[in-house]
């Protein structure tokens, strides 16, 4: 399967966003990644509701939502409404999580479970076989544009391990720092799906790194 690449608009121009979305619509991307922090559970308050609403509208490709929020099930709902496809909540930030998993499928959502950098992997033990995807995170989650903590490869392999003992089907997604340097070596260790930042945006031909990561 090839990668799935899924861009940030953390890093988009927000005084042109719709430029940046038409350049992903057309492009290899295979979602719009969404970064949501309430500047609690991270020190960066970033974009919410009405924006992604918006963004869903002119969007041609899921919404693969991020929820750096505390109590993330307060907005679960709101998040359906709004137009997203993937809802991805924080293991630190959950404390009945497989009670917010369970309320993001019934809202029709796949479910995501983050883990900050120091989050071990044994934690999805018991909820492994009931998420869509796990979204572990290389840098400390609340900026873009920060370098990439090289643990993550060791994380991936674990996971992998888990996946496959649980005998189940995940897709494996990493965020922060990718380029196309982590990039390779995070698709030969076994993720399934990159989110790139600043890599993208700050690139002087975006439609062309896309199809660059998209072939690694
Ligand atoms: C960080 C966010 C990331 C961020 C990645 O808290 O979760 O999605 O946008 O940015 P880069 O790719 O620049 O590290
Ligand atoms: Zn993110």
């Amino acid at each position: 399967m090839q990668t799935l690449i899924s861009p940030s608009l953390l890093a988009a121009d927000f005084m042109n966003l719709k430029a940046d979305i038409d350049m992903v619509n057309n492009s290899d991307a295979d979602w719009f990644h969404l970064d949501i922090m309430d500047g609690v559970f991270v020190p960066n308050i970033s974009y919410g509701l009405p924006l992604v609403s918006q963004i869903s509208k002119i969007a041609k490709k899921p919404l693969d939502v991020h929820l750096m929020i505390v109590d993330p099930d307060r907005y679960i709902e709101a998040f359906k409404k709004a137009g997203s496809d993937i809802l991805t909540v924080h293991y630190e930030a959950c404390t009945h999580l497989h009670r917010t998993v369970q309320n993001i499928h019934s809202h029709g959502m796949k479910a995501g479970v983050s883990l900050n950098p120091h989050t071990p992997i044994s934690v999805l033990e018991d909820i492994i076989q009931d998420i869509d995807l796990v979204l572990l995170m290389s840098v400390n989650p609340g900026f873009g544009g920060q370098s990439f903590i090289e643990n993550t490869y060791a994380k991936i392999e674990k996971l992998k391990a888990l996946i496959a003992e649980k005998n189940t089907d995940v897709i494996i997604e990493i965020d922060g720092g990718v380029n196309l340097e982590t990039g390779k070596k995070l698709v030969e260790a076994g993720a399934d799906a990159l989110v790139a930042g600043s890599f993208v945006f700050n690139s002087t031909n975006p439609t062309q790194t896309i199809a660059e990561l998209k072939q690694l």
